[in-house]
């Protein structure tokens, strides 16, 4: 495993980060894994040296954060994990159920150290910004989590570059801790961020740590290869009715396929060394539902693609409409 700095911060994570979106309750979540079905994966993630893990308060509700909590206790040490974990998405109707509001934070972190059954979290991330709540309100309450010691470090996740500037500005005009993280979306089928929010964080020291680095997987098989479970129940749209994926996109997945063919990798490699080439990309969070997933993932920090590779891949490329924020 190679480790770095989360951007410009002294925080040392993998360069993969395990993403725990995949575990919990499978009534939540059809294609998630149990305690039984994820051990594989942790023991898998503890042996290769992925130390950064990330979960959330809203993943399979609540039960992704249970798993997590479990995992660590059997299969590693709590110090040895950089463990994040997220709120925003609404947990209950009540006033500190969702959003950002100074009661939301409060609550939302006992709730989350409680099924993660540790006393404090690495990297505590608003998973979307809240219109509703003034920056200063949230950045404080934010602030005094870590001062509280509940949480060491603070990210942030899919949002306009104009909002997430917004937020650091109050931070930093009040003497309260920054975010030294954006978790955004980004893969060879999602790359706004590139124009939208990486001159941003690369000018102000703010690490990415891309989520669907792999476009939840359609990268990473053959065009139309949609059979796992995970697949046949992804949507077309986001919640918005935005579409996830356009016509151009079946030429890079090619692409991607024949490169992979020419260094007799599977795709994932191609897709993840690609992703991993950008120097404001600290870490990808990688989803796996097998262990090979995780194998894949490992592999792809040793694999360079060419310029011409590079080209082939991005040239098919166009703008779309960001999704899920
Ligand atoms: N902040 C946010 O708003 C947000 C949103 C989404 C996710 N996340 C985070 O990002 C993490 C990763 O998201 P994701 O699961 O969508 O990421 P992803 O890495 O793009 O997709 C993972 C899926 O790709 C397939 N896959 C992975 N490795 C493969 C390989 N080597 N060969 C073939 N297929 C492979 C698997 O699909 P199958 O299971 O179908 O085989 C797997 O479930 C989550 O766990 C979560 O921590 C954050």
């Amino acid at each position: 495993m190679q480790y770095t700095r989360l951007g410009t911060s002294g925080l040392k994570i993998s360069r993969i980060a395990l993403g725990c979106m995949s575990f919990g309750d499978t009534s939540q979540m059809p294609w998630a894994l149990d305690d039984d079905g994820a051990e594989p994966i942790f023991r898998q993630a503890v042996e290769s040296g992925i130390t950064f893990w990330d979960t959330a308060n809203i993943y399979a509700f609540g039960t992704s954060e249970e798993i997590v909590g479990r995992a660590i206790k059997k299969y590693t040490k709590r110090d040895d994990v950089v463990l994040a974990t997220k709120l925003f998405n609404p947990m209950h109707g009540g006033p500190g159920g969702s959003g950002l509001s100074r009661k939301a934070v409060m609550e939302q972190i006992d709730a989350s150290l409680t099924r993660l059954g540790t006393d404090y979290v690495d990297l505590y991330q608003i998973h979307r910004f809240d219109p509703e709540t003034p920056v200063e309100e949230t950045m404080e309450a934010l602030h005094d989590l870590v001062k509280a010691g509940k949480v060491r470090y603070l990210g942030a996740s899919s949002m306009w570059a104009w909002q997430f500037a917004t937020m650091q500005h109050a931070a930093h005009s009040h003497g309260w801790t920054p975010f030294i993280s954006m978790q955004d979306q980004y893969s060879l089928l999602a790359r706004e961020e590139e124009r939208e929010m990486f001159g941003l964080l690369a000018h102000s020291g703010v690490g990415s740590i891309p989520w669907s680095p792999l476009a939840g997987g359609r990268v990473a098989r053959p065009w139309g290869q949609d059979s796992t479970v995970r697949a046949k129940a992804a949507p077309d749209t986001d919640y918005l009715g935005r579409p996830l994926f356009v016509d151009t996109d079946e030429a890079i997945v090619d692409a991607v396929q024949k490169i992979a063919d020419t260094h007799g990798v599977p795709m994932a490699q191609v897709a993840l060394a690609w992703v991993l080439k950008n120097p404001v990309v600290s870490a990808p969070i990688v989803g796996a539902t097998k262990t090979r997933h995780l194998t894949d993932a490992v592999a792809a920090l040793d694999l360079t693609l060419t310029e011409d590779e590079i080209a082939a891949l991005e040239d098919p490329y166009t703008p779309r409409l960001p999704t899920y924020f």
